[in-house]
């Protein structure tokens, strides 16, 4: 795609977000395991700009690390949106087209009406009509329907509080007056911010009238606080749902499943009630995953079947047709094709190879409270119930571990490793041992 040497995008992330009560700067908070600022950037990125800056403020490393490689400039002292676009105007000084700017906190900006803002010759300014536009900026418009004024919810009276139209504060503007206008902001007001909220006014001395862009709800409201923050996973839980519905996957109570912005699918897959699938996850067709099961960084490769409550960690792989029954843990291990897990494991640091059988209760020791160690676990291997495999470990094609053992040598193919100690009986001594007892216990009492 080619670059729009017409365009250049600044978003504004450089806010303390104090309404979030978070030590973490606002625009990293997650939305479906996303940064909200990821999400908006990726819009951007998909409107090709020749010049994309973002602002944020010293010491939101998080935040630089997020935008990379795009432009990061530093917003010294948070005084407010009209100042803190002053840091990325130096870097648009030759610029000769049109600067849409972006609020940080807006992730689900509608690209369609940006693109119209983009396309406008003037000032076009975002708006959003709400039943309840707590919290907005209320538009002031003229007779023939452009923008006059932005007043902020702080500064409006009791009747300008009674408007609907809200500002949803993303602009587009002419390169060449931008610095000017900004020039032009005062912090005259309740918050004695500088409001960027003042252009329309400024502008409109110069003849230059802001025409208004409505957008629907959804991607028009800001996130300020931590329900507007829940508000906004609760929609995009909405839409990655139903994209994942219509490209093959049966959900049977979509509501309880969760997942995230970069979950892939293949096609008949089904998903039992309350599941949650973190980032890094891809699931190939026909799996079945069963209630209560919690995926991570991991691969679910064809046909193979999870849970009900399996927890598969990051870098974890399980093969094709493999199982993983309830209460397995697998943690940075592969188990593949045809490989079984189905009752109560810890798999950590492990390959295990294909149709190989765990035995429940099976557990992998791969820490020794400094260091973590791998095993390594051939085809068709049988571990019997309630071993502890203590890595490192290899254990060779075939193999087959007795139920209870201690494993902390390699096997080789084909053997049987029994590693527990050899049971004893005697006939006779349990009868003797309930007379003793009882005895003990009818002295006592006396
Ligand atoms: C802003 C608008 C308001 C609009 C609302 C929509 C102003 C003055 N008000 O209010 O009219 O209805 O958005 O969401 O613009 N930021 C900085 N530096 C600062 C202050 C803020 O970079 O000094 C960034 C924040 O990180 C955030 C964005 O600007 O991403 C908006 O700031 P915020 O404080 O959330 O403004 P609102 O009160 O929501
Ligand atoms: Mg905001």
């Amino acid at each position: 795609m080619t670059e729009n040497s017409n365009l250049a995008i600044i978003i504004l992330a450089a806010g303390k977000g104090s309404r979030m009560k978070s030590g973490l700067p606002k625009v990293m908070h997650k939305i479906a395991g996303r940064p909200m600022l990821g999400w908006l950037i990726e819009t951007c990125e998909s409107l090709n700009p020749t010049k994309f800056i973002v602002v944020t403020a010293p010491g939101m490393d998080e935040v630089v690390d997020a935008v990379s490689p795009h432009l990061v400039v530093f917003q010294k002292e948070q005084n407010g949106t009209g100042d803190a676009v002053k840091p990325a105007l130096e870097h648009l000084k030759d610029f000769k087209g049109r600067v849409l700017i972006l609020m940080g906190d807006e992730p689900f900006v509608n690209l369609t009406v940006i693109q119209d803002m983009i396309k406008y010759d003037g000032i076009a300014a975002m708006a959003v009509t709400l039943d309840d536009p707590a919290g907005l900026g209320r538009l002031m418009l003229d007779g023939d329907g452009y923008l006059k004024s932005i007043i902020e919810e702080k500064d409006c009276t009791a009747e300008q509080l009674k408007i609907k139209q809200g500002n949803a504060a993303n602009y587009c503007i002419p390169a060449d007056k931008l610095s000017n206008w900004v020039e032009q902001i005062t912090n005259d007001n309740a918050q004695n911010e500088y409001y960027l909220t003042d252009l329309p006014q400024i502008a409109a001395k110069d003849g230059i009238k802001t025409k208004v862009f409505n957008v629907d709800i959804e991607g028009s409201w800001g996130i300020n606080n931590r329900e507007q923050l829940a508000a906004h996973e609760k929609l995009a839980q909405q839409k990655l749902r139903q994209k994942a519905m219509q490209q093959g996957v049966t959900m049977m109570d979509p509501e309880s499943v969760t997942l995230s912005w970069d979950t892939e699918f293949g096609q008949d897959i089904i998903i039992e009630p309350n599941v949650y699938l973190g980032p890094w996850t891809s699931i190939e067709d026909n799996v079945v995953i069963h209630a209560f099961s919690y995926i991570e960084g991991a691969i679910i490769e064809e046909g193979a079947e999870i849970g009900p409550y399996a927890r598969i960690r990051p870098k974890s792989v399980i093969g094709q047709g493999a199982s993983v029954g309830n209460f397995i843990e697998v943690n940075r291990s592969h188990l593949k094709a045809g490989a079984k897990a189905k009752h109560v494991s810890y798999l950590g640091d492990a390959t295990i190879g294909e149709k190989t059988n765990i035995g429940a209760g099976t557990i992998i020791a791969n820490y020794d409270g400094f260091f973590k160690h791998e095993t390594h676990i051939g085809k068709n291997v049988f571990v019997g119930s309630n071993s502890t495999i203590i890595s490192p470990v290899d254990i060779d094609d075939g193999a087959i571990i007795a139920a209870g053992s201690n494993i902390n040598k390699n096997i080789t193919e084909n053997a049987m490793a029994i590693g527990r100690s050899k049971q004893e009986n005697h006939p006779g001594w349990a009868t003797q041992y309930r007379n003793i007892k009882s005895e003990q216990k009818k002295r006592e009492e006396d």
